[in-house]
């Protein structure tokens, strides 16, 4: 597939298949999300790798399509707002990033904002100086959803003088 076939064929996956993906296809896929654009090189990006023990007290309601590989993604926060704005906007690059890599290969992931609860932050052990922007779930799609459709691009393009 082509860049523009990836992006154009990903969907948020709601229910997996239980084939367990290698580590190093895992681990590619967050080194090339890592060349995700962040202002100052400043990284942001952590990944928490979520184990049965963490997962089972996160209690999702669908277990998160019973994905079989399941990790939060985290963004620290900076020295000041813009700082702390710039970051967050890294690592959804960052994310997406991994989603596409991912895509690309078969995987799909699937994207929940459990994470943002003060009580779910605390049973991942996510403190104040970082932003939790995601839990995904990543593994091979049982169901591929048909796109959700998206307003014209040219309903939100403004021309300036
Ligand atoms: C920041 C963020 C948080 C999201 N949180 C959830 C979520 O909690 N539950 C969920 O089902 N989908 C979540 N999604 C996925 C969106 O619902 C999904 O991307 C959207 O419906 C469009 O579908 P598509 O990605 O398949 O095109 C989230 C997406 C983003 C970017």
């Amino acid at each position: 597939m082509n860049i523009i076939d990836v992006m154009s064929t990903r969907r948020n996956i709601k229910v997996f298949k239980p084939d367990v993906i290698k580590d190093e296809l895992i681990n590619k896929w967050l080194q090339t999300a890592s060349l995700a654009p962040n202002h100052r090189m400043t990284e942001p990006w952590e990944i928490y790798v979520i184990g049965k023990e963490t997962r089972a007290k996160l209690n999702h309601k669908t277990n998160f399509g019973d994905a079989p590989f399941l990790m939060a993604v985290v963004s620290r926060n900076g020295a000041t707002v813009v700082e702390t704005e710039e970051n967050v906007v890294a690592t959804a690059c960052f994310i997406q990033n991994f989603n596409l890599a991912a895509w690309a290969e078969g995987v799909g992931t699937f994207w929940s904002s459990v994470g943002i609860t003060p009580k779910n932050k605390q049973i991942l052990g996510v403190t104040d100086d970082s932003t939790i922007l995601g839990v995904l779930g990543v593994g091979y799609p049982k169901v591929v959803p048909d796109p959700k459709p998206r307003t014209p691009i040219q309903n939100k393009i403004t021309s300036l003088p």
